[in-house]
């Protein structure tokens, strides 16, 4: 049997998902390990469904990540909130990986903010502070894209975007974000070579939900938080535990910044 087509499977899902949350939906937010809190800033949701219960989806497995998409309002615009991601590491391939951004994009999204939580290789990070992803390095020697597409990622994390979140928060910092499979957390001399090749971030996510949007034409924020110090950057050892507690201390706040950008889109 040949593998099912990814553009026919999102297509799928998608009208499973306006048929349980309805149309018109412009934005996603893609909300990473710890982020679910944040979900909560913007109120009660008009609608939700399980992940698991639309097609070319599988209930997430990693620990603190929810299984939900839901529908909210900010102003004027209708938005999904996935609580949950899968992550290469689950070993299900890149399909699933990259199938909500697919999915959004044939809902009709045209605007992507894929969050996740990172370690921070930079000295001055903070854990619970937010960093902007200005550009990342893939080094999960994946693609979701196959045959010649031949993609342009010069500009994949927005600057008008980016620019507008700064709008908001003018002290936001941005980095590069290193994309690893894991799941094991990095070794000290793995973080110095990062380092040495110009990463500020360090995590298991985003870099192919990224190209995926860009294929399907949607404008990517990526946000990182930072919920350790990278390994060997302070002697201390890496906790998941740890990661996701600091995740959840600073993603209520984290949770406002996203309402305010997206009511202030163009
Ligand atoms: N390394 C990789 N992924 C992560 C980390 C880290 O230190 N922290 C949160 N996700």
């Amino acid at each position: 049997m040949n593998a099912p087509d990814p553009a026919a499977t999102a297509a799928a899902a998608a009208a499973d998902l306006t048929a349980a949350l309805g149309n018109g939906h412009d934005v996603a937010v893609v909300m990473g390990s710890g982020w679910a809190p944040a979900a909560d800033a913007f109120g009660e949701p008009a609608a939700s469904v399980g992940i698991g219960d639309l097609p070319g989806f599988a209930a997430p497995t990693a620990v603190g990540h929810g299984g939900q998409v839901r529908s909210v309002r900010v102003g004027d615009r209708r938005v999904l909130l996935f609580l949950g991601r899968t992550h290469l590491y689950e070993g299900r391939g890149v399909e699933p990986v990259v199938h909500g951004i697919r999915t959004a994009a044939a809902a009709g999204v045209r605007t992507v903010v894929l969050t996740n939580a990172a370690g921070g290789l930079a000295p001055e990070h903070r854990v619970g502070q937010a960093v902007l992803i200005s550009d990342h390095l893939n080094l999960t020697a994946r693609s979701p894209l196959v045959g010649a597409t031949f993609v342009d990622l010069t500009d994949l994390y927005s600057a008008r975007l980016r620019e507008l979140a700064r709008s908001i928060e003018p002290d936001l910092a941005e980095g590069v974000y290193a994309a690893l499979p894991g799941p094991h957390y990095e070794t000290p001399a793995e973080i110095r070579m990062l380092r040495t090749l110009g990463a500020d971030l360090v995590g298991m996510s985003t870099a192919l939900e990224a190209i995926a949007a860009r294929a399907a034409g949607i404008e990517v924020l990526g946000l990182s938080m930072v919920t350790n110090a990278a390994a060997g950057i302070t002697g201390e050892k890496l906790d998941h535990e740890e990661v996701l507690a600091a995740g959840k201390a600073a993603a209520g706040r984290l949770g406002q910044f996203l309402v305010e950008f997206i009511g202030r889109l163009p």
